[in-house]
């Protein structure tokens, strides 16, 4: 047997940034007590009425619940859409979709099976992303067959990517694009003439443009406008437009699994379908949970003045050093350590010396041609622990990377 016959593949899957942190952390002794700001899994209060939620409907535990969600779960969901984005207060049932996702991610990952479906014409198709940014979307891509298309956003394009960079070869044969905003890592907010760009390109070239909106109701001056609200206010209805909403950064409900994904009526009604065969459902409690969750604003508005006192904090601690730069959205610093060795060097150094664990930046990001990491340069910090321990740990990075 030729040793091409017998050789393995290697596996085109890349493996999650935390297992990589967890091996490039293996064996070394952190440099104080431990404090966590790798892992974006907020530790503000839930809401205080979660409990009696889930309690209400405890009952349906034991039955199947359905996969296109109760009429009271998406009628939290399409009333809670309409007061963020007044253009979708316009829409009736029917012209907004709405899907229950047991946490975002499954949702990301499993869409593209259903957006590359959507064009079978084109066979497997490009997906765009951009570089670096949360790694289920370059997974997902690979999974599912498609080809991942990496963007370059890194300072050079405002963190966002540079969409009259794209070729029009590559949007010929493109399915779908993640953008995330606020961006995750970078904290940047695509602006509303950036998403009515991104979803004129989407309609011209009839792909999915996926709007990962998870971190939309964390931010320190206004608002981050939403794609579907864009869409709603330029016509043709929400047509080729998906928003991925979470409940586990906007109501620092991490363990409940809880999401959805609203849009494109078309495309949400196909993606239900494919999901009655794989998708896991959203248990008839949890569904129950979030329509009182997602109706109440009021822990939101507590949770997101919390994190402009951690981000005050940092502007205190941080200002002139790293490249910081207070994010527009989200909870994510993304700091500059190219001075420091780069990003896991850096990494490692914080967890010796000082006992800060933070994610390298290259692990969000896939490396360019030439071989170069966009990510290298940088580390990223979630702002999820209380006030006092988020200066703790910022003093320390500013004292440690001096
Ligand atoms: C950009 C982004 N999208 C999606 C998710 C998934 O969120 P969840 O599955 O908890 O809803 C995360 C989680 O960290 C994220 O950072």
């Amino acid at each position: 047997m030729s040793s091409a016959s017998t050789a393995k593949a290697k596996n085109p899957i890349p493996v999650p940034p935390f297992e990589r942190l967890a091996a490039l952390l293996a064996g070394l002794e952190p440099g104080g007590d431990v404090i966590d700001l790798g892992v974006g899994e907020p530790r503000h209060p839930m809401p205080d009425f979660l409990m009696r939620a889930l309690g209400e409907a405890q009952a349906d535990f034991s039955k199947y619940p359905p996969i296109r969600g109760t009429e009271a779960f998406r009628g939290a969901a399409a009333a809670w859409l309409a007061r963020r984005y007044p253009p979708l207060v316009e829409f009736p049932q029917g012209e907004l979709g709405i899907l229950p996702l047991s946490g975002t991610r499954e949702g990301l990952f499993y869409i593209v099976f259903s957006a590359q479906a959507r064009r079978c014409d084109i066979g497997h198709g490009a997906i765009l992303m951009p570089n670096p940014s949360y790694h289920t979307y370059a997974a997902a891509a690979l999974a599912s067959g498609a080809e991942p298309v990496f963007l370059a956003a890194g300072p050079e394009t405002g963190f966002l990517p540079d969409l009259g960079a794209i070729g029009e070869d590559t949007l010929a044969r493109t399915v779908a694009f993640f953008l995330c905003t606020p961006a995750n890592p970078q904290g940047v907010v695509a602006d509303a003439s950036y998403l009515e760009q991104a979803i004129e390109l989407a309609r011209r070239h009839d792909f999915l443009l996926i709007a990962d909106e998870c971190y939309s109701e964390i931010y320190t001056r206004g608002p981050p406008p939403g794609a579907l609200e864009i869409a709603g206010g330029m016509g043709a209805g929400l047509a080729n437009v998906i928003s991925m909403q979470s409940l586990s950064k906007r109501s620092n409900l991490a363990g409940l699994r809880a999401g959805f994904c609203a849009g494109d009526p078309e495309f949400i009604e196909a993606f239900a379908t494919f999901r009655g065969t794989v998708g896991p459902q959203m248990p008839l409690p949890v569904q129950h949970a979030c329509a009182a969750v997602l109706a109440d604003e009021a822990h939101v508005e507590a949770s997101r003045a919390l994190y402009a006192e951690k981000f005050d904090a940092a502007d205190r601690i941080l200002c002139g050093r790293l490249g910081y730069r207070r994010p527009e959205g989200g909870f994510f610093l993304w700091l500059d350590v190219g001075a420091h060795g780069g990003s896991e060097r850096a990494v490692k150094t914080l967890w010796k010396e000082c006992g800060v664990k933070l994610l390298p930046g290259s692990f969000l990001a896939r490396d360019n041609a030439d071989g170069t990491n966009p990510g290298a340069d940088y580390v990223r910090v979630a702002m999820v622990h209380d006030l006092a321990v988020t200066q703790t740990a910022l003093s320390r990075i500013a004292e440690t990377l001096k």
